[in-house]
């Protein structure tokens, strides 16, 4: 997920085993003392390899990682990187265990073993990035930006191949949302540029799966107060105003007046990642804006699991932090100072180097989700002037329309009707399908549903 840096007036807009004293003290810099035997509550037949722990990149810093193994043939299906955004949400709390990974976590406090996991296609990596997200956690804050996000992801990655070498020369996809529409573009700039020249490099990265991404503001915007209008969020009189003073200036009175309309009098107690889910029942701890992050209160229910101090452990989390009170997403000041105006950095240019140099570029929209909706990706999408290959058409999942396609030199547009803005969360078949789609670099294709004669 998740919160986004842009401003307006929601901050957000923008998403066991106990380890023995000897483990506690050697280093977990390894694959084998990384190996998580079972964490509290898994499902006593849900066999998964699993490691976690750090990665220490240099004096100051060690990044929190989780791999789970791929449910099977691990040794030869690719390895995915997951980046979650914010910046400032943690992979672990939201990738892994909202929406991709092989556990989910029940009221209860106990996991179940979910039942659509990307696991069955790929080795999972979640990355707790940047530096004093989750359990990457830190005492000192400096600032942070896109520039030191990359180079310490890039860091990590590299020393992480020699804690496990197998996966070295693999194919390497980077998958994530929201913000990490950032994240993964500069991360694979940086790859890209390291492997010129090299027949077989190290980091043998393939593609990057990015959805309902942050990627540039000002080409955007549009598509974002066409949105709220469309959806009946917002007034006639506020759409007009966005359009005539947010498309001039975004800091004058007249947008800032816009918005303060739109969201005082006129949205509404809404889930803006999900704008149709109901909220979560008869919570009202929640912050309102996360309230209703879906219905099943999963939000809440992970971040007591991994509050958890017999979880911690099992997870390897530095033991001088445990009992560490894990957030979903870091507080911006607290564990995190990022630099805001990077949020303002067009990421369009990165997309078009990484286009020429071959990457498979596949983005998804979940159609539902305020936060990064629909229109400002396709706004996004038409800025990089891409020639259209096979213009808009509908895709089927089991029979059903999954949403749509438009296919572009060198990248592929999906939208899948109905989700918000963590799309494997919410509509995880529909995901499953896109993230085999795009392993195997072909379109959803399966067949339109049979023409029934209605009277
Ligand atoms: C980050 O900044 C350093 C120093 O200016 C530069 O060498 C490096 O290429 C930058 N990295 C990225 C990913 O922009
Ligand atoms: C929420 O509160 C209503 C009214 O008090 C109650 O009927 C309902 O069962 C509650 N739902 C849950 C999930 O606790
Ligand atoms: C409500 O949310 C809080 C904090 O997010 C959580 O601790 C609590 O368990 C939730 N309550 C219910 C009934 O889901
Ligand atoms: C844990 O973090 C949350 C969110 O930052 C904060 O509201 C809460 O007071 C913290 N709890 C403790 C015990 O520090």
């Amino acid at each position: 997920m998740a919160k986004l840096m842009s401003s307006n007036a929601f901050h957000l807009l923008l998403l066991s085993s106990l380890m023995s004293f000897v483990a506690a003290t050697t280093s977990i810099d390894d694959a084998a003392n990384a190996k998580i035997t079972t964490l509290p509550g898994q499902p006593k037949d849900a066999s998964v390899a699993q490691y976690s722990g750090y990665v220490r990149i240099n004096e100051k810093k060690k990044m929190f990682y989780w791999l789970v193994e791929a449910a099977s043939d691990a040794d030869s299906k690719p390895l995915l990187l997951w980046l979650n955004g914010g910046p400032g949400c943690s992979s672990i709390g939201y990738g892994a265990f909202q929406e991709i990974g092989p556990f989910q976590v029940l009221p209860n406090g106990e996991l179940a073993k979910r039942q659509i996991s990307w696991d069955t296609e790929a080795n999972l990596l979640f990355l707790d990035s940047p530096f004093g997200v989750g359990y990457s956690v830190r005492s000192v804050v400096e600032e942070d930006g896109d520039n030191s996000t990359a180079m310490d992801n890039f860091a990590f990655l590299n020393k992480w191949l020699e804690f496990f070498p197998k996966f070295k020369y693999r194919d390497f996809y980077i998958a994530g949302e929201s913000y990490a529409g950032h994240f993964i573009p500069q991360l694979a700039q940086v790859i890209v540029n390291q492997n010129k020249g090299i027949a077989r490099p190290v980091i043998n990265l393939k593609g990057l799966l990015l959805g309902n991404p942050t990627l540039d503001r000002p080409t955007g915007d549009p598509g974002r107060w066409e949105f709220y209008w469309v959806h009946g969020l917002i007034s006639d009189a506020t759409y007009e105003n966005m359009r005539k003073f947010c498309s001039v200036d975004r800091a004058s009175e007249g947008c800032k007046n816009a918005w303060q309309e739109a969201y005082n009098n006129e949205i509404g107690v809404v889930n803006i990642y999900n704008m149709y889910a109901r909220p979560c029942e008869n919570n009202t701890t929640q912050d309102l804006m996360y309230r209703g992050g879906n219905e099943f209160c999963l939000e809440a229910d992970t971040v007591n699991y991994l509050k958890r101090k017999e979880v911690q452990e099992s997870f390897h989390v530095d033991p001088s932090h445990i009992p560490f009170n894990y957030t979903l997403c870091s507080e911006p000041g607290v564990n995190l100072k990022y630099s805001r105006s990077d949020g303002e950095t067009s990421v369009l240019p990165i997309l078009k180097e990484l286009i020429e140099a071959r990457l498979r570029i596949w983005i998804y929209s979940g159609t539902t989700d305020i936060a990064v909706p629909l229109p400002m990706t396709r706004r996004n999408i038409a800025a990089l002037k891409l020639k259209v290959q096979e213009k808009w058409y509908p895709w089927y999942h089991r029979d059903q329309l999954g949403g749509w396609i438009e296919i572009y030199e060198g990248l592929m547009f999906v939208a899948v009707m109905g989700a918000g803005h963590e799309v494997p969360m919410y509509l995880p078949s529909q995901a499953h399908t896109m993230f085999q789609s795009f392993l195997s670099n072909a379109p959803m294709s399966e067949p339109p549903p049979k023409q029934t004669n209605s009277t």
